[in-house]
C-alpha cells in the first residue's frame, strides 16, 4: 500500500460557465458547465502520509500555505481521511507551473491533482467519476480537470446526498475540434473578491442572474451540437456571449462585482478588430481580468500579436487541448 503519491493536473477554461452554488458545504453548482482542459500551466502535487507528524503540512510553490489557502487543503484532507477511515496527517507539496499570482494558478488544476494524489496516498480506490466528484468538493471547476479535452460538469438533481452523487464531470468527445486558446494575463495581481463570495453575492442580489442561468441551458445545448462539428465560429460565439452574460450578472449584483479591468476591455476591442479583419477569434473571461481568446491554431500568432498591441506589457501564452489529471509513477 502506497502512502505517497504524486499527481499532475492542468487547468481548464469553461466555455459554458457555472456561476453560483446551490450547496456551498457540499460544493454543488447551480448549473452544468463545459470546459476545455489546457496543455499549459500544470500543477504537480505530492501527498505523503506522516503518521508521526503533529498536523498536516502544506507547501505551495515552496512556501508554507497560510490562512484560507491552507484551510481549504486541510479541509479536503479531512474529507479524504473520513472516506478512508484513517487519521494520519499528510505532507502536501504543490507546485504550479504558472507564475505565482498570475491569476491562472488555478484551483481547478490544484484540487484535481490533490484529489488524485490524496486518494492514492490514503488508499482510496476510486474510478474517474468518483475522483471527479471528490475533486468538486475542493473546487467545482476541479471536477472537470480530471479529464482531458472537453468535459461537462453536471449540476445533478436534488439536494443533499443526491446532489453530491449527481454532480460530477465526464468527457465530451469532439475529435474534430482542436482550437488554440491565446491567454492574455493582463494583471498579475491577486483577485479583489474570491469567486466563492462573488458567486454568493450574485445569486443573492443580482436581478439578472436568473435570466442568465436560464440562457446557459440553451447555450449548452447549442455548444454540444457545435463541438463535434468542429465549428469554431459557433463555439466561439456561444462561449463569448455566455461569458459576457456572466459578467453582466455580476455587474448587476449589489454591490457590483467587477473583475474586468481597462486592459480586459482593450483586449476585447482587439478581438472585435480581429473579427472585423476576418480572423475568427472569440473571448472568454473568468473571475479575473485575464482574457482567453479561442481561435484557429493557424491564427494563434496573429491573435497573440493583436492581444499584445491591445494590452502592452501583458503576458501572452498559447494553449491547446490538454490531458486529464494523472498519477505520476516514480
Ligand atoms: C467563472 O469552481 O473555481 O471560472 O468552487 O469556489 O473554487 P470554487 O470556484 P471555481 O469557480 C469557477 C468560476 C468560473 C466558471 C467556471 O469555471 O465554470
Amino acid at each position: 500500500r502506497h502512502t505517497s503519491a504524486t499527481a499532475v493536473a492542468h487547468p481548464n477554461i469553461a466555455l459554458i460557465k457555472y456561476w453560483g452554488k446551490r450547496d456551498e458545504q457540499l460544493m454543488v453548482p447551480c448549473a452544468d458547465s463545459l470546459s476545455m482542459t489546457l496543455d499549459v500551466l500544470p500543477t504537480t502535487t505530492t501527498v505523503h502520509l506522516a503518521p508521526e507528524a503533529p498536523a498536516d503540512s502544506v507547501t505551495l510553490d515552496g512556501s508554507p500555505a497560510r490562512g484560507e489557502a491552507r484551510q481549504r487543503v486541510v479541509g479536503f484532507l479531512d474529507l479524504l481521511r473520513e472516506r478512508a477511515g484513517r487519521a494520519e496527517p499528510a505532507v502536501v507539496d504543490t507546485r504550479n507551473a504558472a507564475p505565482t499570482g498570475a491569476g491562472l494558478a488555478s484551483s481547478a488544476s490544484g484540487f484535481a491533482a490533490l484529489a488524485l494524489a490524496g486518494a492514492a496516498a490514503y488508499g482510496l480506490a476510486l474510478d474517474r467519476t468518483a475522483l471527479s466528484r471528490l475533486a468538486r468538493r475542493g473546487s467545482v471547476s476541479a471536477a472537470r480537470s480530471l479529464f482531458g479535452g472537453f468535459a461537462i460538469c453536471h449540476a445533478g438533481p436534488g439536494s443533499g446526498e443526491a446532489a453530491d452523487l449527481g454532480s460530477y464531470a465526464e468527457p465530451v468527445a469532439a475529435p474534430a475540434f482542436d482550437p488554440a486558446l491565446v491567454i492574455a494575463l493582463v494583471d498579475p495581481g491577486a483577485k479583489a473578491v474570491s469567486s466563492r463570495s462573488a458567486m454568493r453575492r450574485t445569486v443573492d442580489t443580482s436581478p439578472l442572474h436568473r435570466a442568465w442561468a436560464a440562457s446557459c441551458a440553451a447555450d449548452l445545448a447549442e455548444l454540444r451540437a457545435a463541438l463535434p462539428r468542429g465549428d469554431l465560429d459557433a463555439v466561439g460565439e456561444i462561449a463569448e456571449r455566455n461569458a459576457l452574460g456572466m459578467h453582466a450578472t455580476m455587474l448587476a449584483a449589489r454591490p457590483a462585482v467587477r473583475y474586468l479591468s481597462p486592459a480586459t476591455v482593450s483586449v476585447l476591442d482587439g478581438v472585435l478588430r480581429l473579427r472585423a479583419d476576418g480572423v475568427p477569434a472569440y473571448a472568454t473571461m473568468d473571475a479575473g481580468p485575464n482574457v482567453k481568446v479561442l481561435c484557429h491554431p493557424a491564427d494563434a500568432a496573429r491573435v497573440a500579436d493583436a492581444v499584445r498591441d491591445a494590452a502592452p506589457g501583458c503576458t501572452v501564452l498559447t494553449a491547446r487541448r490538454g490531458p486529464g489529471a494523472r498519477l505520476r509513477t516514480e
